[in-house]
């Protein structure tokens, strides 16, 4: 996509991090926005922080909600006049190992990463049809080529968000439709205070840890994330890495494909428990 300007953008996840930058950055470019979140009060502030010039619509959707999400498509067509970029952003994750995780807590994290993302796709397609040029920007991770342990539910998402996303690409290619699949690594963002804090594998870690360590760990900017997501959908690019440490990942995961996961494996887990095998229960559950 040549240009940005008087494009209509709806994008998912626009209460924090990466959404709120992509939103505020994308009205620079001149695009009209039609944002998407659960957080309802961090939607408004999103919005207040943008140039009156803007022409905003924010809509409450849960991404895993396929109904609202259909809905939210035909609304924002309506609004709009229609629709030029979709960008599903929307995210959380968890900590627990596999085996000790509940059902319901696994399926939390999948379908909002994976369905989300799938339906948010599907029900913006047939409004892209309809423009000159269309684009979908999927985000996935850097846990969609490499995982990291007690983050089960959500490497298994963000590697079906990749699959989808190169389907799209070969589905979709010599059509009006572009799609960019988003791989950041760590990103200062509220991912880590948002997730679900089940069970670590690691005794002394707690909530605010886990919290603390990734805003250590995580070495990019959202501002910066999205600028680098802009540029990728002006130069149409298929796989975005985002980040030095997710350039980084991505080499030594082709050249040590089992031998990096298992050093990963090993110095993440240093001082932790095996799973115990009992299946974690949440207060009232059996
Ligand atoms: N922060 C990172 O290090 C990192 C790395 C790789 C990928 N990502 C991905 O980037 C995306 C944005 O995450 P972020 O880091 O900005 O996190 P964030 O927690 O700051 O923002 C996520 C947003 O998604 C919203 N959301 C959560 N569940 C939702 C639902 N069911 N329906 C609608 N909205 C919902 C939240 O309210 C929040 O506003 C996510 O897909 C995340 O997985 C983040």
């Amino acid at each position: 996509m040549k240009s940005l300007a008087n494009k209509v953008v709806a994008l998912t996840g626009a209460a924090s991090g990466i959404g709120r930058a992509l939103a505020l950055q994308l009205a620079d470019r001149g695009c009209h926005l039609a944002l998407a979140d659960v957080d309802a009060k961090g939607l408004q502030d999103t919005q207040a922080m943008l140039p009156k010039t803007v022409n905003v619509t924010t809509h409450s959707v849960d991404v895993s909600n396929k109904d609202q999400v259909y809905q939210w498509a035909e609304d924002v067509a309506k609004a709009h006049g229609g629709v030029d970029i979709v960008i599903n952003n929307a995210g959380v994750a968890s900590h627990c190992a596999i085996e000790d995780i509940n059902y319901d807590d696994f399926n939390w994290v999948f379908d909002i990463v994976f369905y989300g993302v799938l339906y948010g796709t599907k029900a913006f397609m047939p409004y892209l049809r309809q423009r000159p040029e269309g684009h979908i920007v999927n985000i996935s991770s850097v846990n969609g080529f490499f995982p990291f342990p007690g983050n089960g539910p959500y490497n298994c998402a963000k590697h079906a968000v990749k699959a989808l996303n190169q389907t799209l690409i070969q589905e979709l290619r010599g059509s009006n439709i572009h799609i960019t699949s988003v791989h950041p690594g760590g990103i200062k963002t509220n991912i880590a205070r948002n997730s679900r804090f089940i069970k670590s594998m690691d005794p002394n870690m707690n909530r605010e840890k886990a919290a603390a360590l990734f805003d250590k760990i995580a070495s990019t900017s959202a501002d910066k994330a999205a600028t680098i997501i802009i540029n990728g959908i002006l130069h149409d690019k298929q796989r975005l890495l985002v980040g030095t440490d997710a350039h980084i990942l991505d080499i030594l995961t082709r050249l040590f494909p089992q031998g990096f996961s298992n050093l990963v494996g090993r110095v993440m887990l240093r001082g932790a428990k095996p799973a115990t095998g009992k299946l974690n229960t949440r207060a009232g559950e059996v």
